[in-house]
This record gives structure tokens, C-alpha cells and sequence, in this order.
């Protein structure tokens, strides 16, 4: 067991935990592990290479051998994929699709996963994923699931791609995000499940300050 600080939050897309985490890593100022990123990187990296989205074999192996790496850019954190920065590419609603199809096979989890526990770094870590608590930090002190309607996130989806000037539907979002849940919760590797020992916050009526605060009260009694 380490004994370096950690809380994991695992959750649907639309959920905030990317808004919640990112929050809490720099209000810690601890290391944030983006696994959805991973994913997606790796569905982009596939697309761009012809890799069928099946074939586990390959994709294991593109997995293993990605340069990736993550860098803080006074805002956020920028994206690299063998240098280049990838992160607005890998926000389109086909990488998404792409990064839930290939999160289901087994040996591409497999060869994620030493990359996702090196993150586990002093101070401490926090871990946004969708199996976080459950597989890849199983002895994490602080562990949370976060949820929403699939209509409050499918709301918040379409506010924020309205906003980036996208032309789309609400009814649409709502119908591939009830997909793309259906495929997350429901696979038989690692599928989307609140760990035994998480605390399942619904965000639907909650604000990301409220959702914070929730965390921080947890951590406060679980860390020492
Ligand atoms: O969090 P996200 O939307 O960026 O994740 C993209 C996809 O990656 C998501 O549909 C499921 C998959 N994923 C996963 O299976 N396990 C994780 N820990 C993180 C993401």
C-alpha cells in the first residue's frame, strides 16, 4: 500500500469530474492523472495510423510505445503526442466514440495501466477516470463516484459546445452520450461502477464548488 495521498474520481462523461479535478489538483497543488486523455490519445493515435479499432494486438502495442506527455500551460495542461499538441483534436465527439470502443478491450487496459500508477507522485495524485477507484488504485484512501442525469449532462454538453460556436442538437448529445454510457457501464473488462467503498455524489442540482467541497470534507476525515 502507498502511502502517498490520493483520491480517485470515477464517473460518466459530463459528470465535472474534469472540472472537479482539476480544481482540487491545483487547490492541493497536487498531480492530476486525466486516464480519459489516455484514451482518447490513443484512439487519436490509432485513427491517424489506420489501426482497426479492434485489433488488440496493435493497439496494445501503440499503447505501450506512446509518447505522451502532459504540460501545464498557466490555464490548463496541454496534450502531447510525440511532441505535437494534440489536446483540441482529441476533444471531438469521433475520438470519444473511438476512446470508449478500444477502452473495452482488455489487453489495451492492460498496457495502460503501469503508465497510469507512475502518476501516483509526492505530494499526491488526483485520478479522473471511470475505473480509478475499482481497478487501477484499488487501496486508495479517498475514493468518489460522481454522476448526473443523462439530461443534465447532455445539457451541460450542449452549452459548452454552443458556446465554442458548434451547430448541434441537445437530442442528439443525449443520444450518443446514452451510447457511450451504455458501452462504458456495461463492458465485461473494467466497466463504469462506483468502487464498494466510494461515496456517489449526483451532481445533478449541485454546483462544482458544492461537488468541491463534498471532496475536500471526505479527504479532510479520511487523510491524516
Ligand atoms: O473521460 P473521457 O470522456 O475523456 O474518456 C474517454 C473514454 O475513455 C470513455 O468513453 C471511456 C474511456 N475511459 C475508460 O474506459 N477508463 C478510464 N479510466 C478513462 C476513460
Amino acid at each position: 500500500m502507498s502511502h502517498i495521498n490520493l483520491i480517485t474520481i470515477d464517473g460518466p462523461s459530463g459528470s465535472g469530474k474534469g472540472t472537479v479535478c482539476h480544481i482540487l489538483a491545483k487547490k492541493l497543488n497536487w498531480n492530476l492523472l486525466d486516464s480519459g486523455a489516455l484514451y482518447r490519445i490513443l484512439a487519436f493515435a490509432a485513427l491517424q495510423e489506420k489501426i482497426s479499432l479492434d485489433d488488440q494486438e496493435k493497439l496494445a502495442k501503440l499503447a505501450l510505445n506512446l509518447q505522451v506527455s502532459f504540460k501545464s500551460n498557466g490555464t490548463g495542461v496541454d496534450t502531447l503526442l510525440a511532441g505535437e499538441n494534440v489536446g483540441d483534436k482529441l476533444r471531438t465527439e469521433s475520438v470519444g466514440q473511438a476512446a470508449s470502443q478500444i477502452a473495452s478491450l482488455q489487453a489495451v487496459r492492460e498496457a495502460l495501466l503501469a503508465r497510469q500508477k507512475a502518476f501516483r507522485q509526492l505530494p499526491g495524485l488526483i485520478a479522473d477516470g471511470r475505473d480509478m477507484g475499482t481497478v487501477v488504485f484499488p487501496d486508495a484512501p479517498v475514493k468518489i463516484f460522481l454522476d448526473a442525469s443523462a439530461e443534465e449532462r447532455a445539457l451541460r454538453r450542449f452549452n459548452q459546445l454552443q458556446d465554442k460556436g458548434f451547430d448541434v442538437s441537445v437530442a442528439q448529445i443525449l443520444s450518443e452520450i446514452k451510447e457511450r454510457d451504455y458501452r462504458d457501464r456495461n463492458r465485461v473488462v473494467a466497466p463504469l461502477r462506483p468502487a464498494d467503498d466510494a461515496l456517489v455524489i449526483d451532481s445533478t442540482s449541485l454546483t462544482i464548488d458544492e461537488v468541491v467541497n463534498k471532496v475536500l470534507e471526505l479527504a479532510a476525515k479520511k487523510l491524516t
